[in-house]
């Protein structure tokens, strides 16, 4: 039986009675008494001996992982594995967000649907495509057996050149928590569990296993964790993943303060937390911070902390049996929740053409038109168009690592093997969606022709020739290794592009990147348009957005900057590695987050440099106009209306912005959207409400969120450096719960 993935729109939460009360409050008011899944794990803990306890806080390699290791005894090939006691189901753990993993190509057929990146799913600002993509993902799992996703990704995009971004969802937490939050979601409607990850502050790759991050915890409460806090209310993940690194000296996966203050004291979180695969340091220091269950203990940590040490910290009194009684209830509990008991898997064929619609849909929705000049774009679908490079021809490029999946309808390997790395992550997969071939069918009647833009002569020879040249760029980013410093594309790449401008001003460059880049030929090309790593699906939507059968309306979610010396941190932690794994295990570094929770967006406001292309911006085949912005506030509940206008003669899709500036003068916070579709020449009155907590900053000594009483600056624009209209309005102030 496969759930229905119709979207069941949210109703409303009634602005009366739950007024006044944070939102992760009403969250709790809606899950903090206990409910049925808690009286069910209550009931099965009591009939479970101490041994049947400590089983269940410990999983061990699914098979493929860490060095090829067997699949066990009823294991699939993936993650982890866990044999269960007491009839409850095993739990199969597989990677991850952007699709289901087949490490090492473990399971024969363990093609599937890769997603585009999660940023191209954030470019969407669109919380339903956000939950189809995660329910699509979740079938996918559930109908291979999987029952628990190691998906949601909900890390800020700190640095833009964080190797892991493209699994995230951008710098700002408000975006970041709804899009992830909507994602978990959507894959939890699968009967499938899914993390929250990585908790937290894992927002650099190359030093992850070693470096602190150090950062004021009310900063880091109205930032990194403020994006978890919004997933998780968003979403109810069933586990949080603590991640690698250090915050503030102490590993994330024993650190009291996130995992049990924060977590379950604050926000009453009602599941379990596991560690990252190698995240677990400790028995007792690690069970009495908060760690529930250690992930592939057997191979991937230091000792056998969970599976055979804590055993004895209970018997020797370290930590209370108390303590491993609710280890394994929040893990039985999750269970319930999500309906592994109820509806386990039923392994099945996938849906491939649904599920690769799917992900083009993403991909349409989430490419940002950054560039237009003279309306270049769409394309004469009769013209001469010169496509060059990014191996087009065959596919779209994927990011390497533990979200990596083999392509349906590929070998294993993807459709391009790369140089032959052996070493972690190995070749860039491309997806065989190819966007030369979508082109052609797309537009029979247009003259295309391919140059692998290997030869730079070659290449400008085809672009002479042509109506349009059509330059595609890669970057390929992976998990454990953060991207080039200087932030700018490889193989010569920047060279090729400016040739072909120089010999075709109606160039279009199609970005396949996982992180944004420099782009000095930019003045010089006639259009840009950023396509992350497109997915399955990628090929088809390319052509599609190219032609104009579908309009672009990504909208970006991190700031492009014009130099990293604009970056709160010029040069990027860590060190070059030689060998990803050597290096990150002997760097033990403290990075210092002085920005605070002045990330991305925000930083630019305070230093008033001027990035290449804003957060929140993005171009369609039309225009709009945003204005008669007012804001009302009811009690806490602050409510801004304006008009939207389609001003142009093509249907399309604006994402107009409110952001919020507080009484004492600190940058502008985003604090609310609403993606608008208008024919041309259609208006529309639009009512946002502001997030409350982006009203607010927190205060650690009262432990709560303090909502200052004064005049506070409201912008209304389609992007964070744009000001179509601005109010003011006088709050009297109020607190929250944390
Ligand atoms: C990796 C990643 C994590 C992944 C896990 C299992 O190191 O950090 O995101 O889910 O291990 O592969």
């Amino acid at each position: 039986m496969m759930m229905a993935r119709k979207l069941v729109l949210l109703s409303a939460v009634t602005l009366g009675g739950l007024m006044g009360m944070s939102p992760m409050a009403q969250a709790r008011h809606r899950d903090g008494a206990a409910g049925p899944a808690d009286t069910r794990a209550q009931d099965l803990l009591s009939r479970m001996t101490l041994q049947d306890k400590l089983s269940m806080v410990f999983t061990i390699d699914g098979g493929g992982t860490m060095g090829n290791a067997p699949v066990p005894p009823g294991g699939l090939g993936s993650a982890a594995y866990l044999r269960t006691p007491a009839g409850l189901p095993p739990l199969q753990i597989s990677d991850a967000g952007l699709g289901l993993r087949n490490p090492s190509h473990v399971r024969p057929r363990g093609q599937a649907v890769g997603l585009p990146s999660g940023l191209a799913t954030a470019s969407t600002w669109d919380p339903d495509m956000a939950r189809q993509g995660g329910a699509m993902i979740g079938s996918e799992a559930w109908r291979q057996g999987f029952n628990v996703l190691l998906a949601g990704g909900a890390d800020l995009t700190r640095d833009p050149r964080g190797g892991r971004n493209f699994e995230y969802a951008g710098e700002d937490p408000l975006l970041t928590g709804r899009m992830v939050g909507a994602t978990i979601a959507g894959i939890q409607s699968q009967h499938v569990i899914s993390t929250l990850k990585h908790f937290a502050m894992n927002d650099l790759e190359t030093s992850r296993m070693t470096m602190s991050a150090d950062i004021d915890n009310a900063a880091m409460r109205e930032s990194d964790l403020l994006g978890f806090e919004i997933a998780m209310e968003t979403g109810h993940p069933g586990s949080v993943m603590c991640s690698y690194n250090r915050v503030n000296d102490i590993y994330a996966c024993e650190n009291p303060y996130l995992l049990t203050k924060v977590l379950k004291q604050d926000w009453k979180y009602p599941g379990f937390v596991m560690s990252d695969w190698g995240a677990t340091h400790s028995s007792a220091r690690s069970a009495l911070a908060g760690l529930d269950q250690e992930s592939s203990g057997d191979d991937a940590d230091a000792r056998p902390y969970f599976r055979e040490i804590l055993a004895r910290d209970v018997k020797e009194g370290r930590v209370p049996a108390s303590r491993v009684d609710d280890m394994a209830r929040r893990i039985i509990r999750s269970m319930y929740d999500v309906g592994l008991v109820d509806h386990p898997p039923v392994m099945q064929p996938l849906d491939v053409v649904t599920d690769t619609l799917a992900s083009q849909h993403d991909e349409e929705e989430g490419a940002v038109l950054l560039k237009n000049r003279a309306n270049l774009l769409p394309l004469d679908p009769n013209a001469r168009i010169a496509v060059i490079g990014g191996h087009a021809d065959v596919g779209v490029i994927s990011g390497g690592g533990s979200s990596q999946v083999d392509p349906i309808g590929a070998p294993p390997i993807g459709v391009v093997k790369g140089p032959g790395k052996k070493d972690w992550p190995g070749d860039p997969v491309y997806f065989p969606s190819s966007p030369f071939r979508m082109m052609q069918a797309e537009a029979p009647s247009a003259h295309l022709t391919y140059d692998p833009g290997t030869n730079i002569t070659r290449a400008v020879e085809a672009a002479r020739k042509a109506d349009v040249a059509v330059v595609f760029a890669t970057q390929f980013t992976y998990e454990g290794m953060d991207a080039a410093n200087a932030m700018t594309l490889d193989d010569n790449q920047d060279a090729l592009i400016a040739a072909v401008a120089r010999a075709n001003p109606r160039t279009v460059v199609v970005m396949e990147t996982g992180d944004p880049v420099l782009m000095p030929w930019l003045d010089n090309v006639g259009a840009v348009m950023e396509a992350w790593f497109p997915g399955s699906g990628g090929g088809t939507a390319i052509a599609r957005l190219l032609f104009g059968r579908v309009a672009p309306s990504g909208h970006l979610p991190m700031t492009f900057p014009a130099s990293t010396a604009q970056l709160a941190h010029p040069d990027i932690a860590g060190v070059t590695a030689t060998n990803v794994f050597e290096m990150q295990f002997h760097t033990d570094q403290e990075l210092v987050y002085d920005e605070g929770s002045e990330v991305g967006y925000r930083w630019f406001d305070r230093t008033h440099a001027r990035p290449l292309f804003p957060f929140g911006y993005g171009l369609t085949y039309t225009t709009f106009s945003n204005d008669g912005l007012r804001v009302r506030h009811h009690g806490h509940d602050v409510i801004a209306t304006f008009t939207v206008r389609n001003t142009g003669t093509r249907a399309g899709v604006d994402v107009p912005q409110i952001y919020v500036g507080l009484p004492d003068g600190g940058g502008r916070r985003l604090a609310g959207w609403q993606r608008v579709t208008l024919a041309p020449g259609e208006s529309r009155e639009v009512s946002v409400r502001l997030e409350p907590r982006m009203l607010a900053h927190f205060d650690v000594k009262h432990n709560r969120w303090d909502v200052p009483s004064g005049h506070y600056r409201v912008w209304l624009g389609s992007s964070a450096t744009d000001d179509s209209d601005q109010v003011t309005v006088h709050l009297g102030g109020w607190t929250m719960a944390p």
